[in-house]
């Protein structure tokens, strides 16, 4: 679960083992990436069930994304944007962590189920910040450390770690490559 992801390493075409369809509302068809790994994907739904109790309803919209859709993805962001706006908001492929099954892209009705930096000030997206370390997730790329996780703020992408490290994560108040650093994990921080 603590496997790391970002510009600096590549988890190459690693392909996870235990992948499982998500069962929560999700905005896309496609059925490769409505699946996490198994641990991840059970998180979500005690997560999804647990806002829907405080009247926050979540939905999933980006989950696993094999080596090849983030081929796919990656050129078309560099098509549309260029190669240097695109990299700051889209891994390469083997970079990313949606490669790993433990990432998964969530949003709501109140911004469109749309990935905006706008979803970071609605009921749900603060509801996320409070609350997903309780269930294993980490909101990965915070705001204001773009120069440490070298992606923009990304109020929707949760990363599971699991209960007790997410939640260490949270209260350090650090991006996931501080906090591994500042642990001894990795010896340098990428920029
Ligand atoms: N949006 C994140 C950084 C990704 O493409 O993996
Ligand atoms: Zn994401």
């Amino acid at each position: 679960l603590v496997i790391l992801a970002n510009k600096e390493y590549s988890i190459g075409e690693h392909v996870p083992g235990d992948l499982k369809t998500v069962e929560v509302p999700t905005v896309l068809e496609n059925p490769e990436i409505r699946q996490l790994k198994e641990p991840a994907a059970d998180a979500l739904k005690e997560m999804f069930d647990a806002a829907e109790e405080e009247g926050i309803i979540l939905h999933a919209r980006s989950g696993y994304r094999s080596y090849q859709t983030q081929v796919q993805l990656f050129n078309s962001n560099v098509e549309k944007h260029g190669e240097e706006a695109a990299s700051q908001f889209s891994s390469r492929p083997g970079h990313s962590e949606h490669q790993t099954g433990l990432a998964m892209d969530v949003t709501s009705e109140s911004v469109n189920y749309q990935l905006v930096e706008a979803f970071g000030e609605t009921e749900e997206g603060i509801w996320l910040q409070e609350n997903a370390h309780l269930f294993g997730f980490i909101i990965r790329y915070p705001e204001g450390k773009s120069d440490i996780t070298g992606y923009v703020y990304e109020p929707w992408h949760l990363r599971y770690l699991g209960n007790d490290l997410a939640t260490l994560v949270y209260e350090s108040g650090l991006s996931y490559e501080e906090f591994l650093y500042e642990w001894g994990i990795i010896s340098e921080i990428n920029k």
